[in-house]
């Protein structure tokens, strides 16, 4: 047992079980692995889209809500005048047991009270667009018992921003129909949609509601709705105003007995079906026919085993045993978890993310393939297609894209100038994992060029060619208005409140240069490089090896501060994250990259980086994003200090950067380091400090709170964060050493020299490599020698197999081949 009083880590089952509903925040899940997208807290909060949080919303969430997560997939129980919720929410009345289980892909709840049983698996088949809630009622006493059971949900008018801004519209366009247990939203569906959404049940009804002022009561809170308590639906059709869904089914069950159904919350396009029965009716033939489908006797049951199947194979691509059990259980089970709900969603929909401003982020997106591209690469494919369609002729990218639309979101734009540097290390990962160079010859647009066709490797190109053809007075890149640092702008200068940080400030002709930026170049022009290398062509292997050269000298001769690489030059071309400076001295940004783009090699500045770093900016909970921090607003920093001290971008530990120090930990060598920095930031050590910590302990949060904040060690925006992929990345790839290459899977493990022995089973090419590697005398690393199937292999690199079943490879570390000495 930990000092969680709130929940545990059911491992064996890969689910975290929750004991309580009162958690210190929501404690959320996602269901859906795909296009219907579900969030689920851990009292049945939160809502359902297809593809798109924002264009294709179906029922409505209000982010911010007091209390915070009300509304969501909820059932009332009435049982002889006393409502109830198997989630406790809305009416918080108390239950003799509560349990939440977020397993992957699915929540289950179970509530009791007074000899009544309601258990919920809540989960979207693999295929469907379809939200399942099934659900047994079990009468645990020793009468009889007579229920009223009422489910609610609320529909949203499917564009989530005019549904809650235009309500002089909205009110008046909500229209349903209602057959039998089934209830079709289908708004707007008579002039230009050829979707809807039906909410049915599996089970015969007695009632239904569609009119939310019949259902709750105008002046009523969820908690108090009238139906539930009254016992009585209205059968209310919704003309405008809000409708909502809501059946009402009565049980009668004997002592012992049960009852199992299920309701569906399904997405329906029409697709080239004739959109209307008959004039005013709409065509209903797919979401009965889908409705029959699922009302099959096992149907939901099969459904279910087809998820925890699909997800069985998914992870089985990757499994580690090792002897830190945190790890080891992050990166089984709940790691790869979230960098599946990463890739799917980029920063759109979280409890902190309203799906409304952000859509796929270009730089968060193409790193968050980096933790996902082992588990489908034909997904991972697409995206990096996807996303070289928003890139600019010049090379530039649109900041992020609507997923439904994928077109570039015209209001923020683009100019970010090192979003493009990012699609050379994804497009690379991918070929690594795949071994697939045709993605090299597909043919991608630019954004700006309507009609236009290149091929990737060419947007690739484009992305190097921008970066060398804007550099500032110091042969550095140009930030434009921020590198991977959305709030260091050094070229906005805002003094008014209503400016947006981002999009304010020309960052024509300015000359505020990025050392991040020049680090992330190096690292991205040796990638592009061993890419030719592996193509056969020298010669751009070779041009790439110049640019790499001239970006590095400039680097090591402009970048070093003394004891660290400075951050960057402001517009006047002062440095920042320079010693110079009382406040934002030093950053980790350009640390991680400079020395992962393998800077300060030789001549000792990378060691001395990581050294400062540890020395000025590494906590207990991670490593600050810099020191000492903002404490008053400078304009020609940006929204950096606007923050308070110790929060987001002003010095706290900003999880996603802190991966990329542990990797660099990793690159020198240091085991322990590298454990240490990545057990500081791991969820799982969080459950004994739960109070303070108060985000979910089994997915990353984007930041915890730093030394400066007033409650140091608080995580704020879980889930959709950066830091799942690069975590994955540093652990599988740095930490275990097991690292996708174009000719093999390559080990080079970094691990702490107490470690022994350690097993990783990777799938890698259509063969599971089985690989054992023993440390007997405690070292970090080095490949001392290797066997694949009993027989040696020279070096430190698992050539291609030819087959596909499995393989046995044993690693004995040590000195003798030791990697390279770095730093
Ligand atoms: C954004 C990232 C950005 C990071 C640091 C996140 O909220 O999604 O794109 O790199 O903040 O500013």
């Amino acid at each position: 047992m930990t000092g969680n009083p709130y929940g545990e880590f059911d491992d064996a089952r890969r689910e975290y079980v929750i004991h309580r509903p009162d958690t210190p925040l929501p404690w959320l899940n996602y269901l859906g692995q795909d296009e219907l997208i579900g969030l689920c807290t851990n009292t049945a909060g939160g809502f359902t889209f297809w593809r798109d949080a924002r264009l294709r919303r179906l029922t409505r969430y209000r982010h911010n809500n007091v209390p915070l997560d009300l509304g969501g997939r909820y059932l009332y129980v009435n049982d002889g005048g006393t409502v109830w919720n198997p989630g406790w929410k809305p009416t918080k009345t108390p239950l003799e047991r509560y349990e939440c289980r977020h397993g992957l892909g699915y929540t289950r709840l179970v509530g009791a009270r007074d000899g009544v049983e309601v258990k919920q698996l809540f989960f979207v088949p693999p295929g469907e667009t379809a939200e399942l809630w099934q659900t047994t009622v079990t009468n645990t006493g020793a009468a009889a018992k007579d229920l009223r059971l009422y489910s609610y949900v609320e529909f949203c008018f499917y564009e989530a921003l005019n549904d809650m801004t235009n309500l002089q519209r909205t009110y008046s366009i909500g229209e349903v129909e209602v057959e039998g247990p089934a209830i079709y939203h289908t708004t707007e569906y008579r002039e230009r949609r050829s979707h809807y959404t039906l909410f049915a049940c599996t089970r015969e009804t007695q009632g239904f509601d569609t009119s939310r002022d019949a259902f709750v009561g105008v002046h009523n809170g969820l908690h108090e709705a009238s139906v539930p308590f009254t016992g009585a639906s209205q059968g209310s059709i919704a003309h405008g105003w809000n409708p909502i869904g809501s059946h009402e089914l009565r049980l009668r069950l004997e002592p012992g007995a049960s009852e199992t159904f299920a309701f569906v919350l399904a997405y329906v396009d029409q697709g080239e079906e004739p959109r209307f029965e008959r004039p005013g009716v709409v065509n209903k033939a797919t979401g009965r026919r889908l409705l029959e489908r699922l009302a099959e006797p096992g149907a939901v049951d099969t459904a279910f085993d087809e998820l925890r199947a699909m997800w069985d194979g998914l992870l089985s691509r990757f499994q580690v045993e090792c002897p830190e059990p945190s790890l080891g259980r992050m990166l089984n089970t709940w790691n790869q978890y979230q960098c599946m709900t990463t890739f799917n969603l980029s920063r759109s929909a979280s409890l902190y993310e309203t799906g409304i401003g952000r859509g796929m982020g270009f730089r968060d997106s193409n790193q968050d393939l980096l933790g996902f591209v082992h588990l489908v690469p034909d997904r991972a494919r697409q995206r990096i297609l996807d996303l070289a369609a928003t890139q600019l002729a010049d090379g530039t990218c649109y900041h992020q894209y609507q997923p439904l639309t994928k077109k570039g979101n015209a209001e923020i734009g683009g100019d970010f100038y090192d979003d493009h540097l990012w699609l050379i290390l994804s497009t690379c990962a991918y070929v690594k994992e795949t071994g697939d160079t045709s993605i090299l010859a597909a043919p991608v647009g630019y954004a700006d060029r309507p009609g236009s066709r290149d091929d990737l490797l060419h947007h690739l190109e484009t992305s190097i060619a921008y970066t060398l053809a804007n550099r500032g007075a110091h042969s550095l890149p140009l930030i434009g208005h921020a590198d991977w640092n959305d709030c260091l702008n050094l070229n906005c200068f805002s003094t008014e409140p209503d400016e947006s940080f981002q999009t304010t400030g020309d960052v024509e002709g300015s000359a505020a240069e990025s050392v991040m930026i020049a680090g992330l170049f190096l690292y991205a022009s040796r990638e592009l490089a061993a890419l030719y290398r592996h193509l056969g062509r020298p010669d751009d292997e070779e041009r790439l090896g110049r640019a790499y050269d001239e970006m590095l000298a400039a680097v090591e001769e402009h970048g070093w501060d003394g004891d660290w690489y400075l951050r960057a030059f402001d517009a006047e071309g002062r440095a920042v994250g320079s010693h110079e400076r009382d406040e934002g001295a030093i950053f980790i940004e350009s640390q991680g990259w400079c020395v992962l783009g393998g800077a300060g090699v030789g001549n000792g500045r990378a060691r001395k980086a990581l050294e400062s770093v540890h020395e000025r900016l590494y906590t207990e909970h991670g490593v600050l994003l810099h020191q000492p921090a903002f404490t008053r607003y400078h304009p020609e920093l940006g929204e950096i200090s606007s923050y308070p001290p110790g929060y987001k971008e002003n010095a706290s530990v900003f999880c996603h950067a802190h991966t990329w120090i542990d990797l660099a930990w990793c690159l020198l060598g240091d085991g322990d380091r590298a454990l240490d920095y990545y057990l500081s930031i791991c969820p799982a050590t969080k459950e004994d400090r739960i109070e303070t910590y108060r985000n979910e302990p089994y997915v990353y949060s984007q930041m915890i709170a730093g030394r400066d904040a007033a409650v140091p060690g608080e995580a704020r925006n879980s889930w959709l964060t950066g830091t799942a992929a690069w975590s994955f990345v540093v652990a599988a790839q740095g930490i275990l050493g097991v690292q996708p290459d174009y000719d093999g899977l390559r080990i080079d493990p970094c691990v702490p020299p107490s470690w022994d022995r350690f097993h990783v089973t990777r799938r890698f090419r259509g063969v599971v490599h089985e690989i054992t590697v023993l440390n007997p005398n405690g070292v970090c690393g080095g490949v001392r020698a290797m066997t694949v199937d009993g027989r040696r292999v020279p070096g430190n690199l698992i050539p291609l197999s030819t087959g596909t079943g499995t393989i046995h490879v044993e690693v004995v570390l040590g000195a003798e081949q030791a990697a390279e000495a770095f730093g």
